[in-house]
């Protein structure tokens, strides 16, 4: 466009006529004004067409990108709408289904003798029960979520035994583990079995997962466990109590009061959880606390399974006396903590000790955690009645 003026005729092409030298002048500079005006006037008409042009295409490009930005707004808050959440869904008898709930043994199993430590994981296609009267079709373990609590010595080998009894593959990861998990993490056809040893070498609290494809599902269906991995005599201060944690998260596509709810990976994607549990059952240890004397040292062995939301550790009324963060028990502890986050594929080992009897209540500071379930009591001496928090 800037070069239009010097393509177009020229005003030197106009040769001067006529009698008077002078206005031949004043014609020619007549001309060259007439023709500049022209040009300036083609130059003009062209530079608004062009931006009117540009305008538009720029009006237009606007347009679609905001048609675009409102499809996209629109179908996902479409999508966040359609995340209803189940928290708190109870029926009217809730009170005594959770009275008679069988809570999930928190004591820290026994070791075994010997240099091989044998355990037997069955998976299988279960529904449990999440919180009172809500049930939820897992893919879990043959005794529901979390699995079995596995307890070793650091140095023994672990001999791991996995069938799989559900209806599509399976695996098992154990964070313990100094493994190729290509070879040893690999998935398990339904109807099969596959053992592989691994030698328990760091000691700590550490998460087992099944690993198969998407992880996510798997987990959040409740495929996850919790491995003690006791350290060598001396290290840990000796405790009256040991108790082992396993917080986690469910994301349903029902409320699970009339028929089993199932998984739902918008809502998992979303980390909207509807329940949030330790040991997989709704404030379980509410209704059915966990015991210490006056005094006595309270080991808690805590892993977040997630699958995605930290879990906050604290215990209401005291403080944390000794806190091994990721159960990195070759570290010394920190002391007199509050709170301690366990992340998402961690654990931590806790020790406290209460001197006046009470109710404590332990739970994810994080509180929409405990409004969904993680939370349970210490009670501490013989106190009556129950509380929650
Ligand atoms: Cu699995
Ligand atoms: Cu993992």
């Amino acid at each position: 466009m800037s070069s239009a003026p010097y393509t177009s005729p020229h005003p030197w092409t106009a040769e001067p006529e006529g009698p008077s030298p002078l206005f031949a002048v004043a014609s020619l500079l007549l001309g060259v004004l007439v023709v500049a005006l022209a040009f300036v006037a083609v130059f003009m008409w062209f530079d608004a067409h062009q931006a009117r042009d540009d305008a538009g295409r720029a009006a237009d490009r606007a347009t679609s990108a905001a048609a675009a930005h409102a499809s996209h707004a629109t179908s996902t808050s479409a999508s966040i709408g359609a995340l209803t959440s189940y928290a708190g869904a109870a029926p009217s008898n809730a009170e005594q289904l959770a009275l008679a709930h069988k809570p999930f043994p928190a004591q820290l199993p026994a070791l075994q003798a010997g240099q091989v430590a044998s355990y037997d994981l069955v998976l299988k296609d279960v529904t449990l029960q999440i919180a009172p009267g809500v049930e939820y079709s897992s893919w879990a373990w043959a005794g529901g979520a979390p699995g079995p609590v596995i307890h070793v010595r650091q140095g023994q080998t672990v001999k791991i035994t996995l069938t799989n009894k559900g209806a599509i593959p399976h695996s098992v990861d154990f964070h313990s583990a100094r493994i190729a998990p290509n070879v040893y993490f690999k998935d398990v056809n339904p109807g099969e079995s596959f053992s592989y040893s691994f030698k328990a070498n760091d000691p700590g609290v550490y998460m087992y997962h099944c690993g198969t494809k998407p992880v996510l599902a798997h987990i959040a269906n409740g495929m996850y466990g919790a491995i003690v991995v006791e350290p060598k005599a001396g290290v840990l201060p000796r405790a009256d109590r040991n108790y082992v944690l396993v917080a986690s998260e469910w994301y349903l596509g029902s409320n699970g009061l009339e028929s089993a709810a199932a998984f739902n990976m918008t809502k998992a994607h979303a980390r909207q959880p509807d329940w949030m549990t330790f040991n997989g059952y709704a404030g379980q240890y509410v209704t059915h606390p966990l015991v210490a004397k006056p005094g006595e040292t309270v080991r808690f062995w805590v892993v977040d399974a997630g699958p995605s939301i930290d879990t906050d550790f604290h215990i209401v009324g005291t403080i944390l006396n000794r806190a091994w963060v990721d159960g990195g028990l070759n570290s010394p502890p920190i002391k007199n903590v509050q709170t301690v986050a366990v992340p998402a594929g961690g654990g931590g080992v806790f020790d406290v000790r209460i001197d006046h009897p009470g109710l404590y209540p332990f739970v994810s500071h994080a509180f929409a955690a405990v409004d969904q379930g993680q939370v349970g009591l210490l009670k501490v001496g013989n106190v009556e009645g129950t509380m929650s928090h």
